[in-house]
């Protein structure tokens, strides 16, 4: 057969379609992936239709075996022609070669509007699981450095001036549940495309009397769309993907961020692994993070894929309309990136060494300076007033270039008379952090239930997702 005879229009038309719109409405570079899901969406439509009195039981079988064909020879390497338009078109022409006659007869009551929206909630789903499993990963490696580096301390910052000692493992975790928010924001993308659209036809429902929620069931959708005009014309479930992986993407990012900061010579927080390090071509001495770097830079890329395809919805009027074709590269892209990022992050951090002393060298004494104030304010001051006398004297010491633990005692004394000597028991950075137990704080204690938390999250959030059989 030629390519034209597979064409699923054309009758209307007198002169055969233009080479330049052949081109340009070609989808099938892109779509071409989603042929397991138009596989498995076209079997349930052929026992629906079967169902409805549209097809024969014979011919339904012989629809779904010609089917099981068409995937094999897709799954063993088969190509598209050159004159596939989609992915639909494509699958529909090789089942005519598999079974003949009885294939020109499952196009019956639907249309690609309701197939392409179908098939692409299908990829949605699908490729949520994936990406859940991938963060839980690089999850798993840190709440494993958690567990490591409970006792070990880190300088915290804001506004990137040193701050506040905390516990190491509080620091890991701070990005641990950065990553546990986006994996409900990927459920609940993939619970916005678990709706049926398969039944609504163009745009006004299929005339034959399907079972839809037999399709559905098959399909392992939660719910049947509940207006066909709105099921095809309706891509939020891609945007709600795309702003789910933008900001894992994001979180990716501000991860990364911290972590090549702590590798540089100025920091020496962390050491990168051999595995996860390139060289230079130039310099022999460079090891450079180049997965955190690509982490942190897709970053922008995802943002671009969620703009776009919001713009796209944006403009368009009711139904279908071509414009929505496009809202698969976007996807595509997002969710191949984050899949390739995920485990390159996972494989840096898994083979980063922690410099506990460099860390702890990190830790100078002012960062105790709240800890003076409260130390004061157990003494019955007011933290307003507390908060003026400890100023001055890390003025004193920032002057003088003495550290407020190297300060005499009588420094202290004349600064405030309640001042004693166990004031220098509170400028160690141990119990600064020891003081801390308060519920998600950095003492001991409340790190210790932060990473059972960690790890019972773990546990747990899989089921969120609906999987595709
Ligand atoms: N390739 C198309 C897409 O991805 C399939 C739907 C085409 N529908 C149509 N009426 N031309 O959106």
């Amino acid at each position: 057969m030629t390519a034209d005879s597979h064409k699923l229009w054309g009758g209307r038309f007198a002169a055969p379609t233009a080479h330049a719109l052949d081109a340009l409405n070609r989808s099938i570079g892109t779509d071409f992936r989603l042929w397991p899901f138009d596989i498995q969406l076209s079997q349930a439509w052929a026992s629906a239709l079967a169902e409805a009195g549209v097809l024969t039981e014979e011919e339904r079988d012989q629809i779904r075996g010609g089917l099981d064909v068409v995937a094999e020879k897709l799954a063993t390497g088969a190509q598209p022609e050159e004159s596939d338009e989609d992915v639909h078109t494509m699958i529909d022409r090789m089942l005519h070669i598999e079974v003949g006659d009885p294939a020109s007869r499952l196009h019956t009551g639907r249309s690609r509007n309701d197939q392409v929206a179908t098939a692409t909630r299908m990829w949605s789903m699908n490729a949520a699981t994936k990406i859940d499993t991938a963060i839980r990963d690089l999850q798993r490696v840190m709440i494993d450095h958690a567990d490591q580096l409970r006792t070990t301390l880190i300088p915290a910052y804001t506004h990137m001036q040193r701050a506040q000692p905390v516990s190491a493992a509080h620091w890991m975790l701070n990005h641990f549940w950065q990553l546990e928010r986006d994996r409900t924001r990927i459920a609940n993308a993939a619970s916005a495309a678990s709706s049926l659209p398969l039944g609504s036809g163009a745009i006004a429902g299929c005339a034959f009397p399907v079972s839809r929620d037999q399709i559905r069931n098959e399909l392992g959708f939660s719910s049947v769309s509940q207006n066909s005009i709105d099921a095809t014309g309706d891509r939020d479930f891609v945007a709600d993907l795309l702003y789910a992986t933008t900001m894992l993407g994001v979180h990716l990012s501000r991860l990364s961020e911290d972590l090549i900061l702590y590798g540089s010579s100025e920091f020496g927080f962390v050491t990168f692994g051999d595995t996860f390090s390139t060289g230079s071509s130039m310099m022999p001495q460079k090891r450079n993070p180049d997965a955190l770097e690509i982490a942190r830079g897709s970053a922008g890329r995802m943002l671009g894929n969620l703009t776009s395809v919001v713009a796209t919805i944006k403009g368009l009027p009711s139904g279908y309309n071509k414009d929505l074709q496009d809202d698969k590269r976007p996807m595509f892209d997002s969710v191949d990136t984050m899949l390739l990022v995920l485990p390159a992050v996972a494989g840096t951090l898994g083979e980063l060494r922690f410099n506990a002393q460099r860390m702890r060298a990190a830790l100078s004494s002012s960062m105790m300076a709240t800890d003076l104030a409260d130390y004061l304010v157990s003494k019955g001051t007011s933290f307003r007033e507390a908060h003026g006398v400890v100023g001055m004297l890390v003025r004193n010491s920032e002057t003088s270039g003495v550290e407020l633990n190297h300060m005499p005692f009588t420094t202290f004394a004349a600064a405030h008379p309640s001042f004693d000597h166990d004031v220098f028991d509170w400028l160690s950075p141990d119990a600064s952090v020891a003081r801390r137990n308060v519920a998600g704080g950095t003492g001991p204690d409340a790190v210790d239930d932060q990473i059972s938390a960690a790890r019972a999250a773990l546990g747990t959030a899989v089921r969120r997702l609906q999987l595709i059989p």
